[in-house]
C-alpha cells in the first residue's frame, strides 16, 4: 500500500516514459513536495548520487529493474545512501538493523508520508496517513476485525468466491492480474462490509472502480483528467458509504465486516467513530487489500508455472486435502485444512519474498536525526528497502532462485518484511495468506496453465511489479495421474 504504498503511488511509470510528462511531473512534484528545511552543513550526510534535480533518480528507478537499481547503489555506497526520488531528498535503507530502527524503535522519529493526492483519493482519515493516539486506535480496530478469529469464519465465502470465477477459466485465455485483481477485490468488499449486500454496497464497488482508474494518474484536477474523474467518483463515494452508515446505523444493527467493527467502536468517552472516519478506513482498507494481494497472487501463478517440480509437490500436497474433503461427504474447504498447507505455505513466503511487491515504503524525519553517525535533516524521506533486504545473498544465498525450501528455516531477525514491521505493519496478512491458500487449493488441484506469447521474463508496474502484461496464460484441465 504503498500506497503508495509503493513510490508508483505517485506516477505511472509508463506516463514517465513521455519526456513531456517528466517535465509536467516534475515541475507538479516541485510544487508538492518543496523542500522546507535546510540541512546544517556541519553534520554528515549519507553518500549517494542525487541525480538530476527534481527528477532526480525516479526515472532510473522506473525504467531499471528495480533489483539493480538498488543493488548497484548499495555496492557503491553501502547500508545507507542518499538519492532523489519524485522531487524529495531521501535516504534509503537496506540493513535489516537500521530499517528497524526506522519501522519499529525509533518509529516515533519517522512518519508516514504519501503524496497529497493519495491523500485525497484514498481519505485524509484513513489509518495510513496517521501517527500516535488516533492511528494506534483505528490500527486496534482494523487488526480486530482481520484476526484468524474471525477470517476463519470468511473461508466458505472466500471458497465460493473462487468457484465462481475459475470454471471460466478452462479452455481460455486469461490475464491473470485482471482476473486476481477481480478476485481480491471481491474478497475486500466482503470483508469490508460482511454478508449483507445492502444496495449501496453495489454503488460502493462501481464507485470504487471508477475512482481506482485515477490513483496512479497525475494528481491534475482539472475537467476532463483521470485525476479529476476519481474525485468525482470519491466524492460520490463519499455519499454513498454516509446513506449505508445512516441505514446500519438507524437500523440498530451494525452489520458484519469491518464496517460493522467501526460501527461498533466506541473510545473510553463512549463517543462513535464519525461517517468520515468509517468511511476514510472503509476505502482505506479495500485500497490496501486490493493491488497488493493481487499481484502476489500473480507471481504465484508464473513461478508455479516456472517451476514444474514445485507445482507437482503443491498439488500432492492439496490432493491429500482434497482426499479428505471427498471422504467428508464432499464438504468444503475448512479453516483447520488451510492451516495444514506447510508446502503451500513455503510456496508463498517465497513468492512474497522473490516478488517483494512493496519494495521499499516512506517514511519523513519529523525532524533532524542523528542516525548511525549520520545526519538525515528533517524532511526528508527515508525508505527502508524491503527488497534489497529481501535480494541479499547476505540473508538469502543464491536471492534470484525461487526456492521454498529456505523457509524451511526460519529468516533471520527483521530480514523478512513482505508486510511491513513495527506499528504500521500490515493488519491484512493472514487474510492475504488465506486468499492465496483458498485459491491454489483448488487451482492446483483441478487446473494446469501455460503463459501465452512467449515465456521471456520481463516486469512492469501497475502499479505493483507484477510479470509483463499481466501474465496471460492457457487454463486447461490438469490430467489426473
Ligand atoms: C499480499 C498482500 C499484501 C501485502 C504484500 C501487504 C503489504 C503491506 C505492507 C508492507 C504494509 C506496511 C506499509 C508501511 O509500513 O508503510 C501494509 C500496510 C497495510 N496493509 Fe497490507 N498488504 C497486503 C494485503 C493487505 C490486505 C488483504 C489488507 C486488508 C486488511 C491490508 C491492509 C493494510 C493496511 C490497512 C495497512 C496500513 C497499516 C498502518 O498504517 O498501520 N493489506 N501492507
Ligand atoms: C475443454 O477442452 C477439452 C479438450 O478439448 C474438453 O474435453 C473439455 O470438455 C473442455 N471444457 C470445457 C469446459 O469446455
Amino acid at each position: 500500500m504503498q500506497i503508495s504504498f509503493s513510490p508508483t503511488f505517485a506516477t505511472s511509470p509508463t506516463s514517465l516514459l513521455l519526456p513531456f510528462n517528466v517535465l509536467l511531473f516534475s515541475v507538479l512534484v516541485l510544487l508538492l513536495f518543496r523542500q522546507r528545511h535546510h540541512p546544517s552543513k556541519a553534520k554528515r550526510l549519507p553518500p549517494g548520487s542525487m541525480g538530476w534535480p527534481y527528477i532526480g533518480e525516479t526515472l532510473k528507478l522506473y525504467t531499471q529493474n528495480p533489483n539493480s537499481f538498488f543493488s548497484t547503489r548499495r555496492k557503491r555506497y553501502g547500508d545507507i545512501f542518499k538519492t532523489h526520488i519524485l522531487g524529495c531528498p531521501c535516504v534509503m535503507i537496506s540493513s535489516p538493523e537500521v530499517a528497524k530502527v526506522v519501522l519499529v524503535s525509533q518509529a516515533h522519529l519517522f512518519k508516514p508520508t504519501y503524496p497529497p493526492s493519495k491523500e485525497k483519493m484514498i481519505g485524509p482519515e484513513a489509518l495510513f496517513f496517521h501517527q500516535g493516539a488516533y492511528h494506534s486506535m483505528l490500527k486496534k480496530l482494523v487488526q480486530a476485525s482481520f484476526l484468524p478469529c474471525v477470517i476463519k469464519e470468511s473461508v466458505p465465502e472466500i471458497e465460493g468466491i473462487v468457484l465462481k470465477f475459475l470454471p471460466s477459466w478452462e479452455n481460455n485465455t486469461v490475464n491473470t492480474l485482471q482476473e486476481m485483481k477481480k478476485y481480491a477485490f471481491d474478497v475486500a468488499i466482503y470483508s469490508a462490509f460482511g454478508d449483507n449486500m445492502e444496495v449501496e454496497v453495489k454503488g460502493i464497488k462501481c464507485l470504487y472502480q471508477r475512482l481506482e482508474k485515477g490513483y496512479n494518474s497525475m494528481p491534475l484536477d482539472f475537467p476532463g483528467t483521470p485525476f479529476h474523474q476519481a474525485m468525482k467518483a470519491r466524492k460520490l463515494l463519499t455519499e454513498t458509504l454516509r446513506r449505508l452508515i445512516l441505514k446500519r446505523r438507524e437500523s440498530g444493527k451494525h452489520g458484519g465486516g469491518l464496517l460493522g467493527m467501526l460501527l461498533r467502536a466506541k473510545d473510553h468517552k463512549l463517543n462513535g467513530l464519525s461517517d468520515s472516519q468509517i468511511g476514510d478506513n472503509i476505502i482505506g482498507v479495500i485500497f490496501a487489500a486490493h493491488d497488493t494481494t493481487a499481484s502476489v497472487l500473480t507471481w504465484v501463478i508464473k513461478y508455479l508455472h516456472d517451476n514444474a517440480h514445485v507445482m507437482e509437490a503443491v498439488t500432492r500436497e492439496q490432493e491429500e486435502i482434497q482426499r479428505i474433503r471427498t471422504k467428508d461427504n464432499n464438504r468444503g474447504l475448512m479453516w483447520e485444512d488451510t492451516r495444514h498447507m506447510p508446502l503451500t505455505s513455503k510456496v508463498i513466503q517465497e513468492t512474497l519474498r522473490s516478488a517483494s511487491i512493496l519494495s521499499f515504503t516512506f517514511r519523513e524525519a519529523v525532524q533532524d536525526v542523528e542516525f548511525q553517525g549520520y545526519l538525515i535533516p528533517k524532511g526528508w524521506k527515508v525508505l527502508p528497502l524491503f527488497r534489497s533486504i529481501h535480494h541479499s545473498a547476505e540473508f538469502y544465498p543464491q536471492p534470484e532462485k525461487f526456492d521454498p525450501t529456505r523457509f524451511e528455516v526460519p529468516p533471520r531477525p527483521n530480514t523478512y518484511m513482505p508486510f511491513g514491521n513495527g506499528v504500521h505493519s500490515c493488519p491484512g496478512s493472514e487474510l492475504a495468506k488465506l486468499e492465496m491458500r483458498i485459491l491454489l487449493h483448488h487451482l492446483t488441484t483441478t487446473y494446469r496453465w501455460k503463459v501465452v506469447g512467449g515465456e521471456e521474463d520481463g516486469i512492469q508496474y501497475g502499479p505493483f511489479p507484477v510479470p509483463k502484461r499481466g501474465l496471460p496464460i492457457r487454463v486447461h484441465q490438469r490430467k489426473k495421474t
